[in-house]
């Protein structure tokens, strides 16, 4: 297997700091509220392969139809010699474009998952040799330094992930974005689109309790870095949309009144029965939003493709 770099961006005890700050921040605030990127440890980042396979999670088999059929589209519109991808996780869509860029010269996958990155970097060198991967320990949502690897340079952002940030961070993510390409270079976003509440619940609520796994893996993150006393069984999986913000809302909630010690934090929080503490928003999209947000970070939409039934879309935006 050809070798890859792998670049931390985030001093090797920040990512502590941040947890340790969300933390204290989000359970000391009314509501309680955690931001989401704490459920990405390495078990975190099975679970959700895991979520990705299932059969009511409906986006990442909608967005690689799309990617399968539009593939040739952006190699061509784009050009593209490097790919830059934010949140990156298996990197298993990407594949499907990576295939189609007859130039592209680097890879450079972007997560805060280091085990995510690791294995998908190996996975791609085994089939793709020559491709030069630069992956980057990193979070997206502050200032991210690329490698100097040649243009046009082409973003991806796939998954939906946009839709896990709230409003106000949407803005300031997309104008990062921007500020990382050059006129003319183009981000390729993937959105989930507004539907029906029972799909949408079934997708965030499975049958055999993978996402409430995945959505209780963030009290094990605590329990391992905070040295806190989480119980997962006292707390249940709830996914609930809400029809004026357009979002799916994760919460956990505690089945009865209990205490948790948080040892790092000297903190000792409590939890009233039934209440409910906020892991997640999904927001769901519609067109002319989409086109709106991206022309506020100066990305003018060019191409908006939905899979055959309509569930999800994948964007092609130009920076001007
Ligand atoms: N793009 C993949 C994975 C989506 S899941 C797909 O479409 O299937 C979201 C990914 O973003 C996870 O791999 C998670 O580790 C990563 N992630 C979440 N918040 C992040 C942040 N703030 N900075 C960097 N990566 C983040
Ligand atoms: N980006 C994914 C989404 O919003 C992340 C995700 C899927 C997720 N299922 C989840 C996050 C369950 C928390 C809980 O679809």
């Amino acid at each position: 297997m050809s070798p890859f770099l792998m670049t931390r961006t985030l001093p090797e005890h920040a990512t502590e700091a941040d947890l340790r700050a969300d933390v204290l921040h989000g359970l000391t605030r009314t509501p309680k509220a955690l931001p989401p990127k704490w459920f990405y440890d390495a078990r975190g980042s099975e679970l959700f392969e895991e979520i990705t396979r299932l059969p009511e999670y409906y986006p990442t088999r909608a967005e690689r139809e799309i990617l399968l059929a539009r593939a040739p589209e952006i190699a061509d519109a784009t050009g593209a010699r490097t790919l830059v991808e934010l949140g990156s996780g298996s990197s298993e869509k990407t594949r499907h474009l990576i295939e189609a860029l007859p130039g592209l010269h680097s890879y450079v996958p972007v997560d805060v998952s280091e085990s995510a990155l690791t294995r998908a970097a190996e996975a791609l060198l085994a089939d793709h040799p020559g491709l030069s991967v630069h992956a980057l320990i990193a979070d997206f949502t502050r200032g991210l330094a690329l490698p100097g690897t040649p243009g046009p340079r082409l973003a991806a952002f796939l998954g939906g992930t946009i839709g896990n940030l709230l409003p106000a961070e949407r803005t300031a993510f997309l104008k990062s974005v921007r500020s990382l390409l050059s006129p003319g270079d183009a981000l390729l976003l993937g959105t989930d689109l507004v539907k029906d509440e029972a799909t949408l619940v079934a997708a965030y609520d499975d049958a055999r309790g993978v996402t409430a796994a995945f959505n209780k893996n963030v009290l094990a993150v605590m329990n391992r870095e905070l040295d806190a006393d989480f119980e997962p069984d006292d707390f249940d999986h709830v996914a609930r949309w809400d029809r004026e913000q357009e979002w799916i809302e994760m919460r956990l909630r505690a089945r009865t009144a209990l205490t948790v010690k948080i040892r790092e934090l000297d903190l000792v929080v409590h939890f009233e029965a039934g209440e409910e503490m906020r892991t997640e928003v999904s927001a769901k999209f519609r067109q002319e939003g989409v086109r709106a947000e991206l022309a506020g970070a100066g990305l003018a939409l060019t191409q908006w493709w939905t899979d055959e039934a309509g569930r999800f879309a994948l964007s092609l935006a130009t920076a001007v």
